[in-house]
């Protein structure tokens, strides 16, 4: 199936099983889905937490469990299914100086991108590098020079003594890749950049289009990292609607996310469902209003200091004496509901980011690109995994 038959395709799905995907269970205790399949409901809810992480953790499994309710679900998986670029058995692993300063799964996921570049025969920019990891290690390899380019001095001039460090040729420079001026950069080379968030990496494909860039290998990211409200398909043929919100649909797994993360992960959705029963029965806000992120260290305060902090934020006024035991139970019981009526909803997530992937190829294919779109990498090393590699000419 060619990208545009899949893109279609997918869009179809997508707009036929909108009612299953578009409301969030986080802000709609029962979607209309649940009336309409009760029995589905019933058996998500009863679901236990291996299960439930279980699902979560797995795209396939997940779709594969939907169809057993609704048959017809089971096309989602040939829709999804993209080729692995698998590392050669003789890749030479990233170390010494080149690993320095590198986090492990970092280390992993770099290795692994690199591996999936194939011939690079242009001088590389690397867009919205950090520290510039990748650019250091094709620098070694591709006997190419690097510039990284991100809009963080304090990470170009750490990329800089690393690059110095393991004698490479690679420059930084410090620029802001929003700004359109930054695009010239892209003239003639070939640009790389992994998990460069939304905007980011949408000012990436339309500068190295009007730039003619020669190559671009991409893993986008944080879909919904963008200025505008309502995404803007980058093809005529694209017409779904998708607001911010439903951008972060995508980025919702965290497939490698370890044990205390998932705590901190599930103590924070409870203390915030509790906060919008405490809001709604305060100030009588509807639960769909939506707030502004929540520092994490603010969990170490403890549930009552949390809340009374949170409310001071949102203006709302709360009593000095409450029932917050009954507030955090209810907060943990609509945490588990929303974790479980939410494996509905994840059944969609990997067709839209496949989809959002498509749209970015195909935009890449009309201007004159050859592209391929693949997995550079299992998604236990990192669930934004996808890599679309195009080619002029
Ligand atoms: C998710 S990180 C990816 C870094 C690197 N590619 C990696 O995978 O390690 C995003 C990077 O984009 C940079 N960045 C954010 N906004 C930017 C902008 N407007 N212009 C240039 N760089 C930006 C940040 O400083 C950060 O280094």
């Amino acid at each position: 199936m060619d990208f545009l038959a899949r893109y279609l395709a997918l869009q179809d799905a997508l707009n036929r099983y909108a009612s299953f995907w578009r409301p969030a269970p986080f802000h709609i205790a029962r979607p209309d889905w649940c009336v309409q399949y009760p029995e589905w409901a019933a058996q998500a809810l009863a679901l236990d937490d291996s299960e439930v992480e279980r699902l979560n953790a797995d795209n396939v499994a997940l779709i594969d469990w939907a169809a057993h309710r609704l048959p017809a679900l089971a096309e989602l998986q040939a829709l999804i299914e993209l080729p692995r670029l698998e590392l050669p058995g003789d890749a030479e692993p990233v170390s010494g100086h080149l690993a320095w300063a590198m986090p492990g799964r970092k280390q992993a996921q770099v290795e692994a991108f690199a591996e999936a570049v194939d011939t690079i025969a242009k001088p590389i920019l690397e867009w919205c590098g950090g520290k510039g990891h990748l650019g250091r290690l094709l620098a070694a390899r591709a006997q190419q020079p690097v510039l990284s380019l991100d809009y963080d001095a304090t990470l170009c001039r750490e990329g800089e003594l690393l690059a110095e460090r393991a004698q490479v040729d690679q420059r930084f420079v410090c620029a802001d890749a929003l700004y359109a001026d930054t695009a010239h950069h892209l003239a003639g080379c070939h640009a790389v950049a992994l998990h460069a968030c939304g905007d980011l990496h949408l000012a990436l494909l339309h500068g190295a289009v009007a730039h003619h860039a020669a190559a671009v290998d991409l893993s986008p990211c944080c879909y919904y990292r963008t200025a505008d409200a309502v995404y803007r398909p980058l093809n005529p043929e694209g017409t779904l609607q998708l607001s911010r919100d439903e951008l972060h649909l995508p980025v919702t797994d965290t497939a490698t996310a370890g044990a205390r993360d998932r705590r901190l992960r599930d103590r924070a959705m409870a203390w915030k469902l509790a906060f919008v029963q405490l809001r709604e029965a305060l100030a009588n806000v509807p639960s769909t209003r939506t707030f502004k992120p929540v520092p994490a260290s603010w969990l170490a305060l403890g549930f009552e200091p949390w809340c009374r902090q949170l409310a001071a934020r949102e203006g709302i006024n709360v009593p000095a004496h409450y029932d917050w035991l009954a507030l955090e139970a209810h907060g943990w019981q609509r945490q588990r509901e929303v974790m479980r009526l939410s494996l509905v909803r994840h059944v969609f997530r990997r067709p839209l980011e496949v989809w959002l992937a498509l749209d970015r190829a195909l935009y890449l294919e009309r201007a004159g690109y050859r592209v391929r779109l693949a997995e550079f990498c299992g998604r236990e090393l990192t669930p934004r995994n996808l890599f679309i590699s195009a080619r002029q000419g």
